[in-house]
């Protein structure tokens, strides 16, 4: 790791290890990332997926238990529900690169050897992680970047963001120097989460917000 200073005000940031030509040096640098202690625990690094062509971009939040196990984003639950709902709103899986705010899976065990817990990245660790979530963008150029959840939110438009404000809207931002256009929504986890008489309308919910993404592609 390479925090600046020491003690709590340190500060972690993955800077120092973003690097490598194109997309694939990219990743191979991310797989010593070491700017923050979520690696400490981590089983790897979980960098983006998908080609490097992709007209939109989906980045959630962290790799949960199945990621960290395969390297690969969203091929847990929630992902199985991303492969589902973008296809169903007419966007091209093979248009698409997947990613996420934070790419080491930070979790909690209740006991030792007991199931791994997600916990939620800080701010600290998503700033962290803020120059992979640059250098991805600004290699793949998406036209379009679908915004899945509070922490992408958080992460891409800054902690006003509000997932329930906006999801569903067109937003056209500069993003560390790049114009953006964005469509924020649900992250799929919220989708598993919800009661089973709400899921399917929560599903739907993220359904029309994706067919939004797709018709920004047209
Ligand atoms: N949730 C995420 O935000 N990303 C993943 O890769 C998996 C689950």
């Amino acid at each position: 790791m390479s925090p600046s200073g020491s003690g709590p005000e340190e500060r972690y940031t993955a800077a120092p290890f973003v690097g490598g030509a194109g997309l694939d040096g990219l990743r191979r640098a991310a797989a010593d990332c070491r700017g923050c202690p979520l690696h400490r625990d981590a089983t790897r690094t979980v960098f983006g997926a998908g080609s490097a062509d992709a007209r939109v971009m989906l980045v959630g939040e962290q790799p949960g238990d199945q990621e960290d196990r395969e390297g690969r984003p969203f091929v847990g639950p929630a992902g199985r529900l991303l492969d589902r709902a973008p296809a169903e709103a007419g966007l091209d899986p093979a248009d698409a690169y997947v990613t996420n705010a934070v790419e080491h899976f930070k979790f909690a065990r209740a006991e030792p050897r007991k199931r791994r817990i997600h916990k939620a990245p800080s701010r600290r660790e998503t700033t962290a992680c803020g120059p992979w979530l640059a250098a991805e963008p600004a290699l793949v150029q998406p036209e379009l970047i679908v915004v899945l959840g509070a922490t992408a939110g958080k992460a891409l438009l800054g902690s006003s963001f509000r997932v329930g404000e906006v999801r569903g809207t067109v937003l056209e931002r500069e993003i560390r120097g790049r114009p953006e256009r964005l469509v924020p929504t649900v992250h799929p986890s919220s989708v598993l989460r919800a009661r089973n008489e709400d899921r399917e309308a929560a599903y739907e919910g993220l359904v029309a917000d994706l067919r939004i993404a797709a018709h920004v592609l047209g």
